[in-house]
């Protein structure tokens, strides 16, 4: 079967309601957390995407249950490190890097060593980050350069620590988070700030865990070995998935879009923020808590004019994964873009920040780089009309996406490569577009 897409026309104006898939992130918390809690939780909504089928496995490989019965995963826990684990346990985390780091701080007490690996965009990927930390707990890992495959034997003398995360990832923190619940004592990460699904989860489960906010960190304290019951659990939409939306509506003439259900959580809203810093104006309405997070409806329509922006990089982690669709509309902007230390960029499932670039200059737009800086030249009147391929972008989903939204709204004639990636965080993606009217083909 065939793995592209054919794009050879613009979408034509359209003014529609949608809802995008679930949030990645917390579809893989939630399943993290449910096996370690008491009893049987009960998550509806979940992501039904590669990353988050391959954490389900993961888990029933270290001995948890779990069943769907209609729109709810129920998953059976047996309290904290309560894993059966098998002698010999490989675990395949495929393309996810959230699911491999986070995993790592379920195993610090492991009986039996456990092998991770994973697909060949994640075995290019640094896993010193979390390697260094854990083994201050006191774990066995072991790994050649820092790269997978990585073998973990947990140990019962965890002892707490103290660490200073400075890059800002969530995945470290949440891996530390999650090896502190096995741990005595109290676990302090000062954590420069990132998205705090785990945290928030936590706290929606009156886990004793304390975050204290700092000028520039937020100081987490966690207090180990603390047993927390079963819980129910709805999955709102996903932000990074709606980006694409968003973007889409924003460059296409006289549309305009309603994204309901979609966690706002202000450490993932970056995107909305530049945007609207660049003229966009979408709007946030009927906004909620729920489970812990905030839920609300995105309204964006197009707009013409759109300038450029001078983006501070205290937005990047709000932003980490929406670059390359903020990319496009930089592109489409009156006015020289400014985005700085891009470095956690190359570090994704694909180098985005080489890759992006790439693809700007693709389609005609001046780039320039200084280390981690670049600077995009907007044009305004650009439209395409000459073939493109895309091709060898170790099957990034979002690289995946991006080629789809340009070809949609600027025109030319696109062969995008690699069409399966959509499985790893939107499987609805294309229906979703063809929903809205796009011309599709293969
Ligand atoms: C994620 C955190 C981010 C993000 C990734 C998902 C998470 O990575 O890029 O797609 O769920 O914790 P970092 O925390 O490494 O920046």
């Amino acid at each position: 079967m065939s793995n592209h897409v054919v794009i050879n026309k613009r979408i034509e104006n359209f003014s529609k309601k949608i809802e995008v898939s679930s949030d990645k992130s917390i579809s893989i918390r939630t399943i993290l957390i449910a096996s370690q809690a008491v009893g049987t939780s009960k998550i509806s909504n979940l992501l039904e995407s590669e990353d988050v089928i391959n954490t389900l496995k993961t888990i029933k490989k270290l001995g948890i249950n779990y069943k769907k019965i209609g729109n709810t995963y129920e998953i059976y826990g047996f309290g904290l490190n309560g894993f059966n684990l098998k002698k010999k346990t490989i675990i395949n985390a495929g393309n996810s890097g959230t699911l491999a780091r986070l995993i790592l701080g379920l195993l610090v007490k492991s009986k039996f060593e456990v092998k991770l690996v994973g697909d060949k965009s994640l075995s290019k990927r640094d896993f010193s980050r979390v390697i260094k930390p854990l083994k201050l707990f006191g774990v066995n890992v072991d790994s050649k350069n820092n790269l997978m495959p990585i073998k973990i034997l947990g140990t019962d003398f965890l002892r707490p620590i103290e660490y200073f995360e400075n890059i800002g990832s969530a995945q470290v923190k949440s891996c530390l988070i999650l090896s502190a619940l096995n741990t005595p004592g109290i676990t302090i990460i000062n954590s420069k700030k990132s998205r705090n699904h785990t945290e928030l989860m936590l706290k929606f489960l009156k886990y004793p865990i304390k975050i204290l906010k700092k000028e520039k960190f937020e100081k987490i304290s966690i207090q180990g070995l603390q047993e927390f019951k079963a819980f129910n659990y709805v999955v709102p939409g996903d932000i990074s998935s709606a980006s694409f939306f968003i973007v889409l509506t924003l460059l296409s003439k006289k549309s305009s879009l309603i994204i309901e259900k979609v966690n706002v959580n202000p450490s993932r809203i970056g995107i909305i923020t530049i945007l609207n810093k660049m003229g966009a104006k979408i709007k946030i309405k009927k906004k909620k808590l729920q489970n812990g997070e905030f839920v609300a409806d995105i309204h964006v329509k197009s707009k013409k004019h759109l300038t450029s922006v001078n983006c501070p990089s205290t937005l990047n982690s709000s932003a980490i994964d929406e670059f390359l669709i903020i990319f496009l509309v930089a592109a489409k902007a009156n006015g020289i873009s400014r985005f700085k230390d891009l470095s956690e960029m190359n570090k994704k499932e694909s180098k985005r920040l080489d890759l992006g670039i790439k693809f700007l200059k693709l389609i005609g737009i001046r780039v320039e780089r200084y280390g981690d800086d670049i600077n995009i030249y907007g044009n305004p009147s650009l439209v395409l009309s000459k073939d493109f391929e895309i091709k060898n972008f170790l099957k990034d989903h979002r690289i995946f996406f991006l080629s789809c939204i340009t070809a949609l709204t600027l025109g030319g004639k696109w062969k995008i490569n690699d069409k399966d990636s959509i499985n790893t965080s939107f499987p609805n993606f294309l229906k979703t577009l063809k929903s809205l009217g796009a011309k599709i083909s293969r």
